[in-house]
């Protein structure tokens, strides 16, 4: 038998795609394409709230101007903060007083000892008392006893004849 007799019997190879492998890539295309339809959303649903930034940080309208006075006042505003899906409207305490160059500050309630709460004049001295161990303050919020740091402060604007506070700052008057 010759060598071209030989040949013709051989399969002829043919570099063309299977209709299997046609198949398998299209399907896995189809099916890759889906899964990321319905992944990426839910990736982003995860994802999302925690990189949007914490709200909370805008002023809130508290009081009037006319009603701050020389003694400190206790006020209760809220504050509406969304942290990743939780949305929560918790309740703020500020003590407000305007000063003798009539300047306003708000100082936070929360005493720098262990964190109770503190009251101005409880004890008739002029100073704030903290009734757990005994943290005494002055009115501008400096520590006197127990507690290590003054007391904070609020962001504070003065906004046509309104207080707004805002976020929690280091005492910036003792
Ligand atoms: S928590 Fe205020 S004195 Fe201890």
């Amino acid at each position: 038998m010759s060598n071209h007799d030989q040949n013709a019997h051989r399969p002829v190879k043919r570099n063309e795609m299977s209709r299997r492998q046609f198949l398998s890539y299209t399907l896995g295309g189809a099916t890759a394409f889906m899964a990321a339809g319905v992944a990426l959303p839910m990736v982003r649903f995860a994802v999302d709230p925690i990189l949007k930034k914490k709200s909370g940080s805008t002023l809130i309208k508290v009081v009037e101007e006319s009603k701050v006075t020389n003694e400190p006042q206790e006020f209760k505003f809220k504050i509406h903060q969304i942290d990743g899906w939780y949305v929560s409207d918790p309740e703020q305490t500020a003590w407000i007083r305007k000063d003798e160059q009539g300047k306003y500050y708000a100082l936070s309630p929360v005493c720098k000892h262990l964190g109770c709460t503190i009251g101005w004049n409880t004890e008739k001295n002029n100073e704030y008392v903290c009734p757990c161990h005994g943290a005494h303050y002055t009115i501008e919020g400096k520590a006197l006893s127990v507690a290590p740091k003054p007391l904070d402060e609020y962001e504070l604007e003065v906004k046509e004849g309104w207080i707004y506070l805002g976020p929690i700052k280091e005492n910036t008057r003792v």
